[in-house]
């Protein structure tokens, strides 16, 4: 019998990479493939094939290692997971959103091509895969109503996390932090439903799309986009992030 192809768990940023190769290694252990100056971690996550990567930061680091994940390491699904600036109405540091959809909201072809669309795909919104969104939906609501708790009472309280909430929908990638209030606006006007502002996940949902390869898209509210984003930012990641990070994927593949 042939094993089932992996799952491809790509995260931002190295902290949240980290907590989930450690727990591959803790168990039956990881082979690390070193490839276009990524480390690719080949083992099981609580009893599921799984392939760990860490991106980087950026649209083209994102679309390049999900090529690779395809091509290379036959992955059957992706998963991207990572922090996001809020952008939505009532989306706040500490929420998840789950996207559903996603677009590249500094990608700007006019007058040739509407704005947003990737020129000569004719798409400019791109889907998250609804059943693997939907799981991913569920582990983090489990994980908020469930695991939260187990993070200290102190860092609860100094970032704010006050019962966080789950939202679903627009999430809008681009080349660029959003760290002012301008900038904040502008998106929102240009794209009054997007939720959350982040740097990799429509090109992911691209290249999958490309590739007829579901992917799903989570992000953890570390800043609101704002003046203080950048200082927001940096301490939600040391603080915070990897403990959403690794109790949601922990949720998603205990209930697969
Ligand atoms: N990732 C986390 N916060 C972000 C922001 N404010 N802009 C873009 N990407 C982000």
């Amino acid at each position: 019998m042939t094993s089932p192809a992996p799952l491809a768990i790509i995260a931002a940023l190295m902290p949240e990479c980290e907590a989930l190769v450690a727990a591959m290694a803790a168990g039956d252990g990881a082979e690390r493939v070193h490839l276009g100056r990524r480390d690719y971690h080949v083992g099981h996550l609580w009893g599921r094939p799984c392939v760990v990567t860490l991106a980087r930061i950026g649209k083209v680091a994102a679309a390049t290692t999900v090529t690779a994940l395809i091509h290379r390491f036959g992955v059957e699904r992706v998963v991207f997971t990572g922090v996001a600036g809020g952008l939505g109405d009532g989306v706040r540091v500490g929420d998840v959103v789950v996207a559903d959809h996603l677009v590249q909201h500094d990608l700007d072809a006019t007058p040739l091509f509407p704005r947003y669309e990737v020129p000569l795909l004719g798409l400019a919104r791109f889907p998250a895969d609804p059943a693997l969104s939907g799981a991913l939906a569920d582990a983090a609501a489990a994980f908020l109503t469930h695991d939260l708790a187990e993070l200290p009472a102190g860092t609860r309280a100094t970032f704010g996390l006050d019962r966080p909430a789950l939202h679903r929908g627009l999430v809008v990638s681009g080349d660029r932090f959003i760290a002012g209030a301008a900038a904040a606006a502008a998106l929102r006007a240009d794209l009054p439903e997007a939720l959350a502002a982040e740097m990799e996940g429509a090109a992911v949902a691209q290249v999958c799309h490309e590739y007829g390869i579901p992917c799903g898209v989570l992000r953890i509210v570390s800043d609101s986009a704002d003046d203080k984003a950048h200082i927001d930012f940096p301490a939600f990641l040391r603080e915070v992030a990897s403990f959403y990070t690794y109790g949601i994927v922990r949720r998603l593949l205990e209930a697969a």
